[in-house]
């Protein structure tokens, strides 16, 4: 057990992080639980602080492209592309490891899955230190990602020793996971980055989400980033829905659903921006799973931008 603390002294975590414990860093994303990459010891305490299973495997995170060329084999084209547009930023890539990446981390896969996360306190931690970082979402296994230090502290208080408090995160869902194979691109998680974003730079990308298992992705899980009651998506540009309960709580874009109290209701963005419904996905499920609503609606956003990221975190907390 320990008595955890909420900081921003970049040099404690530092030191707790060489002394190969895991530690809450702040990210653009979301928070992550991060332990030094290249120690097994390290990176297991992640698996059992989290209760992840060992299938699973974490991206490494880094400061610069520099760095992450001492961990990969080589940078396809399009890769390069990617991280020279979008790095730091909310995107992951998935390239060749090198020997010196433990198969724990990758559980027993030929990839890495590596990124620079655009957050100025955990690029300066990053810097300071002789290792990368690697950090899954600071969240219990299957439960809802942190978006700020006090999320991460009400879940794992106790099982950590410290947590770099950097704000409420910027992007507010997952990084958008890229993978590539003959010089094709394939996305395997929707995340921060938008698709149209992407294929600005390296043209038309394909999408292999996964709903079940994927080999490619397994923590891509169907049912993820879950809060416990249930939660329902409706989309009501193509049906009427009859609404009963008096206790339904509502996440909606920017207009409340009729018929629902609209203090149980939640509008990720009354100005219909899907950016900031992003930032807000996370927060607002969490509010509404500790509120006294017995179940969950989730009306279905648009899909595009970082719409087509929210739906999929919303599809995946309704399994
Ligand atoms: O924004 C993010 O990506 C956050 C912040 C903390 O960086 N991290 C995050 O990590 O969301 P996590 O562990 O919750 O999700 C990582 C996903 C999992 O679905 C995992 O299966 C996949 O990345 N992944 C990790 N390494 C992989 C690999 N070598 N090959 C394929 N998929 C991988
Ligand atoms: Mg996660």
């Amino acid at each position: 057990m320990f008595n955890t603390i909420i900081g921003k002294d970049i040099s404690a975590a530092k030191k707790f992080l060489e002394g190969g414990e895991a530690v809450g860093i702040p990210t653009e994303t979301v928070y992550g639980l991060a332990a030094n990459a290249l120690n097994e010891d390290a990176v297991l305490k992640i698996f059992s602080v989290k209760n992840r299973p060992h299938f699973d495997p974490l991206i490494v995170h880094t400061h610069s492209k520099d760095e992450i060329k001492k961990y990969v084999e080589e940078i396809p084209e399009t890769a390069e592309k990617l991280i020279n547009a979008f790095m730091p930023g909310p995107v992951t890539v998935l390239l060749k490891k090198k020997n010196n990446i433990p198969d724990l981390v990758t559980s027993g896969l030929d990839n890495v899955a590596i990124r620079i996360p655009n957050h100025a306190l955990t690029l300066e931690l990053l810097r300071q230190l002789s290792f990368p970082l690697a950090a899954p979402s600071a969240n219990p296994f299957g439960y809802i990602s942190p978006t700020t230090s006090y999320h991460v502290f009400d879940q794992l208080q106790g099982r950590i020793p410290y947590i770099l408090d950097g704000g409420s995160t910027e992007v507010g869902v997952e990084s958008t996971i890229v993978g590539f194979e003959d010089g094709e691109a394939f996305v395997y998680r929707l995340g921060g980055l938008a698709i149209e974003d992407i294929e600005k730079v390296i043209g038309k990308v394909k999408i292999n989400l996964n709903e079940s298992s994927n080999p490619k992705s397994p923590g891509m899980l169907k049912s993820h980033y879950a809060p416990k009651k249930s939660l329902k998506i409706v989309d009501f540009e193509n049906s009427r829905m009859e609404i009963q309960s008096e206790k339904i709580g509502v996440i909606a874009f920017n207009k409340y659903v009729e018929g629902i109290d609209e203090k149980n209701q939640i509008l990720l963005s009354p100005l219909g921006n899907l950016n900031e419904a992003a930032k807000n996905l996370f927060t607002a499920m969490r509010k509404l799973d500790a509120s006294d609503v017995h179940e969950i609606l989730a009306v279905k956003f648009p899909d595009e931008g970082l719409g087509r990221a929210i739906n999929d975190r919303l599809k995946r907390a309704s399994s």
